[in-house]
């Protein structure tokens, strides 16, 4: 099994959108056998909590459902546990990087890394902004996680 986990600040608003299209994409592709994926943010204050209602709201939308999914904080154990640790921005990185222990072989970086053609690495925090940020983190997200399965089946042979 490949694991990845999709890393933000609050685990409410980016990453648990992430989780919810890169697993969607995953079924879509047949490859949900091969790849577990689990969201967390590097933050506290949103342990045990769904989603943001607007990260909801623009899932459903796109027909995806978000909703059951409850915001863990990153663990120590995470940097062992998971192959690939893909951060939404530079801060969410340079947290991980900071946290990362000497054992970790874990490919860290930041997701918009696997968007082809994106012109922006990094998704922006839309948390205290307005609806139409969460349209453009979910279509740069969307577009990095077809990069993504890209690359995983390049790497793995998929
Ligand atoms: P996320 O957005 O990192 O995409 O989940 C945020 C959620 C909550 C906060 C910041 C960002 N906050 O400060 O509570």
């Amino acid at each position: 099994m490949i694991r990845v986990l999709f890393v933000c600040l609050g685990n409410i608003c980016r990453s648990p959108t992430a989780e919810g299209i890169f697993r969607a994409r995953l079924r879509e592709a047949g490859l949900e056998h091969r790849v577990a994926v689990d969201s967390c943010g590097t933050g506290h204050w949103h342990i045990g909590e769904p989603p943001d209602e607007r990260a909801c709201r623009e899932a459903a939308r796109r027909g995806l459902s978000i909703e059951a999914l409850r915001a863990r904080q990153l663990a120590d154990s995470d940097f062992l546990q998971f192959d690939y640790l893909l951060a939404m921005d530079r801060a969410n990185l340079a947290e991980l990087r900071a946290r990362c222990p000497a054992a970790c072989r874990a490919h860290i970086g930041l997701l918009l890394d696997f968007a082809e053609g994106a012109e922006v690495r990094e998704v922006p925090d839309p948390y205290f902004g307005g609806g139409a940020g969460f349209a453009y983190a979910y279509e740069l997200i969307e577009a990095a996680s077809d990069g993504l399965i890209a690359h995983l089946r390049a790497r793995y042979g998929l």
